[in-house]
């Protein structure tokens, strides 16, 4: 059944496909379905497509005028592709296409004499899309979808710019593209479905040209613009934009959503699949466009449009561009010189090279030169430099890469890019810069470390909820995920998503509520016991005291780890007599020390005082001693644990004193410990630190443990890599083949108990402050202090509409006198309303035992699901 015909203002719908889309029978299948269930929507539909894969290569090959036989040649293979797809299609070759391909033997055989050289050029490759678009009229219409062959040359105008050469003009023209009603008006009288040529266009004196690089998608945009469209669809072999180069960087996500200037950047950057020329048409009519993979149309794929205003503030990609040439020129108080420059640029003017990049201090200015937006070869550079030498001291750096972050509003996000920042930190940085749109930030590397660090940085960005991956409305899946080869490792799903109802009762009782679930604490328990090479697991009690906890702990044959008399308390008080305990107390009192004198445990020491003051209380024990190994690690500042900069620790050259005064106390010194920080997600750590700790255990002796520490880190944003079990225990089974003789324990708190609790509060509040929203539960700070301490990451759901579209955009914020009282922001959950239950996940590890009673709020009560 064929629908109703259309009224004359139906909306259009342009559609553009590229040359591997246009290239067999089945793909013009594709085509007609795509074009037909468009029109079915009620829209005017417009396909504009490229030449065939490879023909305007071959058209090039032609128009560089090799000798006549072998241009006839090349035009008679064309024939023969293009008859041969007609044949594939079930098609007589249509009139017009025999037309069209005796047009361009002729244009073949006759070179460029009559026309003049560019305008034959531009005559020559135009026929790609003439083809292409030619037989795809036929073969749609004979398809039953009438469709008209619509010149783009009739309707795309050219406009010759002041900056522009004669070829730029013709092989690479610009168009003015505004609404066209009368343009409109007279296709709606025409017809439905039209089929055009990208690539091409007309200029004012009647003449064929090019719209160079990119052309046919930039065609898309002028008609898109010419038609006010309701969108554009760019039909490709990928379902959009991505996080960063998928072929860099696996784990790149989809982009689903852009503004028209982030959008841009992207593709100035590096990003290939869209040429950030087509951006420009649509942007002042508002017409959003699409870019959707053609062999997987169920996609989402990207949408391009005006700024969204409720979004959180994300980095949305990290680039990379190679190839980039630096040139630093370098003169003694240019600041004084007026006109320098202006003589310096003029240069660059004068060899037709365009600056990108550019950073200036007193005596230097360095400028990055970009293959392409130039035709660089290295004569162009050397001209150009010795030209320079002229006016000033003149280095070229080359091959650099530019590594660029995109983002509306880079400049509110800086704070959260420390680690990438230190990342750079260890790199050779020429140049930063950081664009006057603050839309991005660029740096200048050598070229050889991009393709090594570009997938780390992705990861850094995530992990430090710099790049939103949480937030679902603007990231898709990742690139692996959708078109990799390898088993996509599923995230494991929440054990709280299968406890809902009971976690609902639970709050519904009393809130706000801690709910432990012991199979998770087990779970992890058991992938630490698999690690063969550690002799001993003491679980850090500190994470979480509770007694059921320690228990379940225990019965999974961990040890235990207290740091004060009370969890030494906690701890005899729970677990049997059997249970080893270590005892690391920090700038502990006598009477600390005192107290683990009076267990079994043993005692850590992390410094030399007590050794210097009152070693007589430890003779006759058994010690180990913490040592500073000179650097720290960790999720944030405040939670590393080495170096000058933190107070724990026996700074290396202070070990032999240390171990002097214990053995005149008549104590032995059995262990040495480090534990550098807490959140680390590298499994290399482990093995470094022990190598560490064992070659200064050599020299001791007495030393028969090593005690590496926790610190083991789980990923708490969406896509963020987690900790990888089997790769550490290949570095520790490594580092124990080296040093055979010392027993390994390690110390982990957060790995066992992190993702086992929840925090559940429920909505006290909903206030709008102009476009900003607070959702206020009923606890914050005092149960949980992570976010505002640490700006910790913790995963919130409306637990009472789990299935509820996320459509608002929420600060959560508890009851406390205090403006950092947050427990997470720029949140997209459903519209929440008074008494909803509000879920704060993987609150396991640091969350109760960090609350305080501030503004005399009673504690979150405590419940253990077994
Ligand atoms: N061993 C020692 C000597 C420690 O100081 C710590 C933690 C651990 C082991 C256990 O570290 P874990 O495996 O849990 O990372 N409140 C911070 C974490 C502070 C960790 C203090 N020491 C947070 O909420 O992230």
């Amino acid at each position: 059944m064929f629908p109703a015909p259309l009224p004359a203002d139906a909306p259009w719908i342009v559609m553009k496909f590229g040359g591997t889309s246009v290239a067999t029978a089945p793909r013009w299948r594709n085509i007609l379905e795509l074009a037909a269930s468009r029109r079915a929507e009620g829209a005017r539909v417009l396909i504009v497509v490229s030449a065939l894969s490879g023909v305007t290569d071959t058209l090039k090959h032609i128009a560089s005028q090799g000798d006549v036989g072998d241009r006839a040649a090349q035009a008679k293979a064309l024939r023969e592709r293009h008859h041969a797809l007609c044949d594939d299609m079930q098609l007589d070759v249509p009139a017009n296409l025999h037309a069209r391909l005796d047009d361009l033997a002729t244009l073949a055989a006759d070179g460029y004499a009559e026309l003049g050289e560019l305008p034959w050029s531009a005559q020559v490759q135009a026929h790609g899309e003439l083809l292409s678009s030619t037989l795809g009229a036929a073969f749609l219409t004979a398809q039953g979808l009438p469709t008209a062959w619509l010149d783009a040359r009739e309707c795309l105008h050219a406009v010759a710019l002041p900056n522009q050469n004669e070829r730029t003009r013709v092989l690479s023209a610009m168009v003015e593209a505004r609404h066209d009603r009368t343009l409109c008006a007279r296709l709606a009288e025409l017809g439905e479905v039209f089929i055009t040529q990208g690539f091409i266009a007309r200029d004012e004196e009647g003449r064929t040209v090019l719209l160079g690089r990119g052309g046919s998608d930039t065609s898309a945009a002028y008609f898109g613009a010419l038609l006010h469209a309701a969108r554009v669809e760019i039909w490709t072999d990928v379902a959009g934009m991505f996080s960063a180069n998928p072929r860099q960087v696996a784990g790149a996500r989809l982009l689903q959503k852009l503004d028209y200037e982030e959008a841009q950047e992207i593709a100035s950057t590096g990003a290939k699949v869209l040429h950030p020329r087509c951006l420009s048409p649509l942007r002042e009519p508002r017409v959003p466009l699409l870019i959707k993979d053609t062999n997987r149309p169920e996609l989402d794929g990207t949408v391009i449009g005006p700024e969204v205003r409720e979004q959180a503030p994300s980095i949305k990609a990290i680039s990379a561009r190679k190839n980039i040439t630096l040139v630093a020129m370098e003169s003694v108080g240019m600041w004084q010189q007026v006109g320098f420059l202006a003589d310096v640029f003029a240069n660059f003017k004068k060899h037709g090279l365009s600056v990108d990049l550019i950073s200036s201090a007193e005596t230097n200015v360095t400028v990055s030169l970009d293959p392409t937006e130039n035709l660089l070869d290295s004569d162009a550079v050397a001209a150009l430099a010795a030209d320079l030498a002229k006016v000033c001291r003149v280095k070229v750096i080359a091959p650099c890469a530019a590594i660029t972050l995109v983002g509306r509003g880079m400049r509110s996000m800086l704070h959260k890019l420390s680690a990438v920042l230190a990342e750079f930190g260890q790199l050779r940085v020429h140049l930063i810069s950081q664009s006057s749109n603050n839309l991005n930030i660029t740096f200048v590397v050598d070229e050889d470390v991009v393709d090594d660090i570009l997938p780390r940085l992705h990861d850094m960005l995530i992990g430090a909820g710099a790049l939103r991956t949480d937030d679902s409305l603007l990231f898709g899946p990742a690139w692996q995920t959708l078109y990799g080869t390898v088993a996509e490792v599923k995230p494991v799903r929440a054990w709280w998503r299968d406890e809902r109802d009971t976690l609902l009762k639970l709050a519904a009782e009393r809130s706000p509520r801690y709910v432990y679930h012991l199979p998770t604490v087990r779970g992890q328990a058991r992938k630490l016991k698999a690690l063969a090479s550690v002799d001993r697991l003491h679980y850090a009690v500190k994470a979480n005291t509770h007694p059921s906890i320690l228990k379940a702990l225990v019965e999974e044959g961990f040890a235990l780890e207290c740091v004060s008399p009370g969890e030494l308390a906690v701890v005899m008080a729970t677990v049997p007599q059997t249970t080893p305990v270590l005892y690391t107390p920090n700038f502990a009192s006598r009477a600390d020390f005192a107290a683990g004198l009076a267990t079994r445990a043993t005692i850590t020491i992390d410094a030399v005082f007590p050794l210097e003051h009152y070693a007589a209380m430890f003779a006759g024990r058994e010690l180990m001693l913490r040592i500073d190994l000179g650097r720290g690690l960790g999720h944030h500042e405040k939670v590393k644990t080495g170096g000058i900069g933190s107070k724990f620790g026996i700074p290396i050259e202070q070990l032999d004193g240390a171990l002097r005064l214990a053995r005149e106390a008549g104590a032995r010194v059995i262990g040495l410990h480090a534990h550098l920080g807490s959140g680390i997600l590298d499994a290399a750590h482990w093995g470094e630190v022990y190598g560490q700790l064992a070659a200064l255990a050599e020299r001791v002796g007495s030393i028969t443990v090593l005690n590496i520490g926790g610190g083991l880190g789980v990923p708490s944003h969406p896509g963020e890599p987690s900790l990888d079990v089997d790769a550490l225990a290949q570095v520790l089974a490594q580092v124990r083949a080296s040093y055979p003789q010392f027993s390994l324990w390690m110390e982990p708190g957060r790995y066992m108990v992190a993702d086992a609790g929840v925090l559940l509060a429920r909505v006290n509040q909903d206030k709008g402050k102009g476009t900003v929203r607070y959702l206020g539960v009923d606890t914050g700070m005092n149960s949980l202090i992570r976010p505002a301490l640490y700006d910790a990451w913790h995963d919130i759901a409306n637990l009472t509409r789990l299935e509820e579209p996320a459509t608002a955009m929420y600060q959560i914020v508890g009851p406390i006198c205090e403006s950092g009282d947050i427990l997470g922001e720029d949140r997209r959950l459903p519209e929440s309303k008074e008494g909803d239950v509000i879920l704060v996940a993987q609150a396991g590890a640091y969350g109760a035992v960090m609350s305080s009673r501030y503004n005399l709020r009673d504690d979150a009560d405590e419940v253990v699901l077994p």
